[in-house]
């Protein structure tokens, strides 16, 4: 019998490479060896294990959030190669038994032009596998909680990864992606990018107190004001830095304040709440800034992108996190800080820094 020896890995087509790279780093920290393949523009990574059925473990054994390039990772069966296309269910459900128990099935194609002309075959067959293990008892009822779920990623109507993603730690969302509908009335499509970052680093109980009415926030890079417009639509009050002009329906909200300003140069007159920066800028540069704004306690909570370089892109990302690291270990502040390419970052990853309060 096959076992569960591989690890799949979601991630944006074209970051196969970081992908693979990061979990080969974090697997080996974590004591698991094995070896990373992947294809160029394929929209997934493959970590293959040495020790036989190890990959449940593995998931087990590495927090997924700290992870930056992975959407989701899926403990897998060696790729099911050539499966009979008069019956698939049956070869399916006979793996299904070996894995641990689940009561959510989703059945998922790559972030790729292939992937998504495979949508309307994985809803067809998704629900087709997914009735088909109910009746066999070997999906639990959909109410019933579970401690894992039971993924099958799509290549073709033949090829398919089979395995499982554990539900407390993993994507919550279909191939790792959380869909956001785009406000009409925001200025810009980047304001998709505030808004996912909230929903991944802020969790939603916490609205309310961390994102809170009345609060001051500083944006720097901010025109035309995609993020500002969070930022207001949260009730806050912000000081929008950018020599670009500001969209005039935002302005006419009476809580921004634009100042035409080089977001290096920048200083807050008094501490905020909240400092976003979307600005272009060497990744290092970035690095360097906020840590200026964090060791001076500008602000409590910082999101802020890192746009990486073409090449050497995962060094260059884990080089300008440890440097943000160091430099407020050696300060003495105490701070979380994570990061993630959320599904609409491009050419970058999402940071968020978050500082002890009584600072
Ligand atoms: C990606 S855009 C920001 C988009 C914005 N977050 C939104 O949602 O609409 C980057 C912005 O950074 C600004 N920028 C670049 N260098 C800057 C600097 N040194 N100081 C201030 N703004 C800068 C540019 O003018 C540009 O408007």
């Amino acid at each position: 019998m096959p076992q569960p020896d591989t690890l799949v890995l979601y991630c944006r087509a074209g970051f196969e490479s970081e992908c693979a790279t990061e979990l080969t780093e974090r697997a080996a920290q974590a004591g698991f060896y094995g070896y990373p393949k992947f294809e160029r523009n394929s929209g997934y990574a493959c970590f293959h294990l040495a020790a036989p059925g190890s990959a449940l473990a593995l998931v087990q054994a590495i927090e997924f959030r700290s992870l930056i390039f992975t959407r989701q990772w899926i403990a897998s069966f060696p790729c099911l190669e050539e499966l009979p296309t008069k019956d698939r269910l049956t070869p399916i459900g006979r793996l299904v038994a070996e894995l641990p128990q689940c009561s959510e099935l989703l059945v998922e194609a790559a972030d790729t032009t292939e992937g998504r002309e495979l949508q309307g075959f994985c809803r067809k067959f998704g629900s087709a596998l997914a009735s088909y293990l109910r009746q066999q008892g070997m999906l639990l009822p959909r109410k019933q909680r579970a401690d894992w779920r039971l993924h099958l990623f799509v290549l073709s109507g033949q090829r398919m990864w089979l395995g499982v993603s554990p539900v407390r730690n993993g994507s919550p969302w279909p191939m790792g992606i959380e869909r956001l509908k785009f406000p009409a009335d925001a200025p810009s499509r980047s304001t998709l990018k505030l808004e996912e970052a909230w929903h991944w680093f802020v969790p939603r109980s916490q609205w309310d107190s961390r994102l809170a009415g009345g609060m001051r926030a500083v944006d720097l890079g901010a025109a035309p004001g995609g993020w500002t417009w969070q930022l207001v639509k949260r009730g806050m009050f912000v000081t929008a830095v950018d020599n670009g002009p500001m969209s005039p329906q935002l302005m006419d909200s009476g809580q921004v304040e634009h100042r035409r300003e080089d977001a290096f140069v920048f200083q807050p007159g008094k501490p905020v709440d909240w400092m976003v920066c979307d600005v272009v800028e060497k990744p290092a540069r970035t690095a360097a800034m906020v840590i200026d704004w964090a060791l001076n306690g500008w602000a409590r909570e910082m999101i802020f992108n890192l746009k990486l370089p073409m090449k050497q892109r995962y060094r260059e990302a884990e080089q300008c996190l440890r440097r943000i690291v160091a430099a407020l270990e050696e300060a003495g502040v105490g701070f979380r800080l994570e990061a993630r390419q959320l599904y609409h970052d491009r050419e970058e990853i999402t940071c968020w820094l978050m500082l002890a309060p009584g600072r």
